[in-house]
C-alpha cells in the first residue's frame, strides 16, 4: 500500500471529509507571542544581549564528554553544543560587569549514561547544586540576583525536575536552587510543575550532518500517507500499560495496525529518514515526555507533524508558526486519526508542505555546525534577548531569599 500516489489520497480525502468534519475541532491552542504567521519570526540577537560564560572545572562539562562520547550525538546534546557556540559567539562578553545574562556550562545529561546510552539524571541535581555553589562562592553575581539573570540548559525529559518518569518528575519538582533562573529546556507542557514561566522551550538535538547525508530529492513523491516508527508500549518501565504515552501510542497501534494508510511499526529501518521524506503525515505522539526528536525530523524532512500531546508547548513557539505547519490531534481523539487525517483538505496539505519547505523553518530546528543565522542557537539567544531588560525589582529588590537546603535530602549530598 506504500505506493498510493498523492492523487489517490486526495480523492480519498475528499470522500471521507464530509463524514468526519466533527473531529476537526480538536486542534490544541498554541500560544504564539509574536511573529507573522507563515514565516519564522526573523530576529537578530547580535548586539541585543551580552552573555558571560562562567569558567568551571572540566569535570562539570568537557570531562563528562571525554568519558562518554555518546553525549555528542544523543537528543540532549544541546547542552554541549550551546556551550561551544557561546564560547565563540559575538554575544559573549569577558567582562561580567556588562553582562545581561550569566551562563553556567554544566552537562547534566552527560553525567551518567546506561549501557544502552540512555542518560539517567539521578546525580544531576547534585551536580547542578555543586556547580551553582561554586559559581555563587567564586563570583558575586549569583547572590546579587539569586540566579535571576542566570540561564541553564537542562535538556532532559522533564527539564530540571531530573527524572524520566512524569510522576516522579512531578514529585521532585524543579530543583529549588533554580527557582529564579531561566531554564532552556526541551520539555514544554502548559500548567506543569516542570515548566516554569519564562522558560525557553527548544528542539531536541538531531545531528545535522546525519540529516544532511540522508536528504533525497525534494521532488520525490510522498507515497506514504501516515508514518511512524517507535514504541507503542514500554513494557520494561510500564509493565501494566496505560501510563506510557498516557495510552496514546497504544491507541495508535490498536486502532491502525491493520490500516493500509498507516505505515507504523516498532522497527527502526535504516531508511527512516528517507521514509519521512516520502510521507505526508508523520505522527509525533507523546512518549514519556510530550516531545520527541520526531518533531524536529518531521519539520526538517517536510513531513507534516501530527502532534498528539495535549497542552504541549512547542520549541520556539513564539517564532515558529506551529499551528500552520503542523496538525494537532487531542490524545482522546487518536481512535479517529484516520478520519481526521483523511479529511484535511488537499489545499491545506499543500499549504503546510509549502511552509515546511521554507529553509528558515528547518534551520530553526537545528543546532548547525558551524552555526548559521536563524538556527536553534540564534533562536535561543533571541528568546533570551526578548526577556531583556530584566525587571529591576525582580533582580535587585523583592526580598526573595533562596533556600539552599530545600528539596530532597539526597540532593544535598556533595557531588
Ligand atoms: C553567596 O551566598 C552563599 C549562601 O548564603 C554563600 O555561601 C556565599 O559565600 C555567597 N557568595 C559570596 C561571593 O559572597
Ligand atoms: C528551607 O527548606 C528546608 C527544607 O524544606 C526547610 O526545612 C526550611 O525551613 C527552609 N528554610 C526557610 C528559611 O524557609
Amino acid at each position: 500500500m506504500r505506493n498510493w500516489n498523492f492523487l489517490g489520497f486526495l480523492c480519498l480525502a475528499f470522500v471521507l471529509r464530509v463524514e468526519s468534519l466533527k473531529f476537526r475541532k480538536s486542534a490544541q491552542h498554541v500560544e504564539r507571542i509574536s511573529g507573522s504567521a507563515g514565516d519564522v519570526l526573523e530576529d537578530d540577537p547580535t548586539g541585543r544581549l551580552k552573555v558571560f560564560v562562567y569558567e568551571l572545572p572540566s569535570k562539570y562539562n568537557k570531562k563528562t564528554v571525554q568519558r562518554d562520547l555518546r553525549c555528542l550525538s544523543h537528543m540532549f546534546a544541546a547542552e554541549i553544543y550551546m556551550h561551544q557556540f557561546l564560547l565563540s559567539s559575538p554575544v559573549r562578553t569577558l567582562d561580567p560587569e556588562e553582562a545581561d545574562w550569566f551562563y553556567t556550562p554544566v552537562y547534566t545529561t552527560c553525567e551518567y549514561l546506561t549501557p544502552h546510552g540512555h542518560p539517567l539524571p539521578f546525580n544531576s541535581p547534585r551536580m547542578m547544586r555543586s556547580a551553582i555553589q561554586l559559581v555563587a562562592s567564586s563570583w558575586p553575581y549569583w547572590n546579587r540576583t539569586q540566579g535571576a539573570d542566570h540561564f541553564f540548559i537542562v535538556p532532559h525529559d522533564f527539564g530540571a525536575c531530573f527524572h524520566f518518569q512524569e510522576e516522579k518528575a512531578i514529585g521532585r519538582g524543579i530543583l529549588p536552587l533554580l527557582q529564579r533562573a531561566t531554564l532552556v529546556q526541551t520539555f514544554g507542557q502548559r500548567n506543569h510543575v516542570c515548566l516554569k514561566e519564562g522558560s525557553i522551550t527548544i528542539p531536541p538535538y538531531a545531528p545535522p550532518q546525519k540529516i544532511q547525508s540522508h536528504l533525497i530529492s525534494p521532488d520525490t513523491p510522498r507515497s506514504i500517507f501516515v508514518y511512524f516508527r517507535g514504541l507503542f508500549y514500554d513494557k520494561r518501565n510500564d509493565p501494566k500499560g496505560g501510563y506510557y504515552a498516557r495510552g496514546a501510542r497504544a491507541a495508535v497501534w490498536e486502532n491502525f495496525k491493520d490500516n493500509p494508510l498507516f505505515d507504523i511499526s516498532t522497527d527502526h529501518p535504516t531508511t527512516y529518514y528517507e521514509d519521512m521524506q516520502r510521507a505526508i503525515f508523520c505522527l509525533c505522539p507523546l512518549g514519556w515526555a510530550p516531545w520527541s526528536p520526531r518533531l524536529v525530523e518531521a519539520v526538517v524532512f517536510g513531513c507534516i507533524p501530527v502532534i498528539i500531546a495535549d497542552d504541549i508547548v512547542l520549541p520556539f513557539a513564539d517564532a515558529i508558526p506551529w499551528e500552520d505547519i503542523g496538525l494537532f490531534v487531542a490524545e482522546k481523539d487518536v481512535p479517529y486519526l484516520d478520519n481526521i487525517l483523511t479529511s484535511v483538505p488537499p489545499k491545506e496539505i499543500l499549504r503546510k508542505q509549502r511552509l515546511l519547505a521554507n529553509p528558515s523553518m528547518k534551520q530553526a530546528m537545528l543546532f548547525l555546525q558551524p552555526a548559521q543565522p536563524g538556527d536553534a542557537f540564534h533562536q535561543i539567544l533571541n528568546g533570551l534577548a526578548r526577556k531583556l531588560p530584566h525587571h529591576h525589582k525582580i533582580i535587585y529588590g523583592d526580598n526573595y531569599v533562596l533556600n539552599w537546603t530545600a528539596g530532597p535530602v539526597g540532593d544535598l549530598k556533595p557531588w
